[in-house]
């Protein structure tokens, strides 16, 4: 038996995993971002094989990793982690710098960021696994904190959605309360609960939008 709230106890970061080139660039939101050496730096990421990042790293072989602060915007997290390169050009509207073999750097959000090479890939089933050189780092502001997805998930209450790695069904494992009224965002997930908040969601204004993707208050459905 499977039991996901002790697999949830694993720690990990969020990043944006930008990939391809000045001509075609993509990115995405991972949280299965580690260092898995020190000398040579490597670190390990794994992309969905739907994901259309998973093509793009493939193809141009080089990656970067922005790490993002517990003040990342809706904007980031809605564009990088909801939204599909396939069909929108992520990068236009944000901060991008191109780096090593014209990879595109998120700066937007960033907290440091990373160059780095493909050196192997592992099938992983649903999803690739990335071993990758790091080749080069820019610290930008080191006095924000990185954000967990732990504190993502408990206190921005942000989900994540199929193709991440780490994605729980939430309506199968979520019982709410019989006195409380639940909302969930039908786009990413995210839990309105009355008890947590001094405004009912009946009562929040027709302006308010999802604070983790940015997804209008009727696209939210009672649970
Ligand atoms: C919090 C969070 C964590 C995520 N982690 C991963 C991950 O580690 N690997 C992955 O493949 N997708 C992950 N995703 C999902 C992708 O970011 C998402 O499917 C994205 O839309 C893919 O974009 P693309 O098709 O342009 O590559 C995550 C999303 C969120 C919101």
């Amino acid at each position: 038996m499977i039991d996901h709230d002790a697999l949830l106890k694993i720690s990990y970061g969020m990043y944006v995993v930008c990939s391809g080139n000045s001509k075609k660039g993509n990115g995405f939101i991972s949280n299965s971002v580690m260092q898995v050496t020190s000398d040579p730096a490597q670190v390990a990421v794994t992309c969905n094989k739907k994901n259309f990042s998973a093509d793009v790293i493939e193809h141009s072989g080089v990656l970067s990793i922005s790490i993002l602060p517990q003040t990342a915007s809706p904007d980031v997290i809605s564009t990088f982690g909801y939204k599909s390169g396939r069909n929108v050009d992520k990068l236009k509207s944000f901060n991008v710098r191109y780096g090593l073999n014209d990879v595109p750097v998120l700066l937007t959000d960033a907290i440091a960021t990373l160059e780095c090479t493909v050196k192997t890939t592992f099938d992983a089933g649903t999803h690739l696994l990335f071993i990758c050189e790091v080749e080069h780092t820019t610290m930008i502001d080191n006095t924000l904190e990185p954000i967990t997805y732990d504190y993502y998930r408990k206190v921005k209450k942000g989900a994540s959605p199929v193709n991440a790695p780490t994605y729980v069904d939430e309506s199968k494992q979520q019982q709410p309360t019989a006195t409380s009224e639940n909302h969930r965002c039908s786009v990413c997930g995210y839990v309105y609960e009355d008890a947590d908040n001094d405004t009912p969601f009946s009562a929040i204004d027709d302006e308010w939008v999802c604070p983790i993707c940015g997804a209008t208050k009727e696209m939210f459905e009672k649970i």
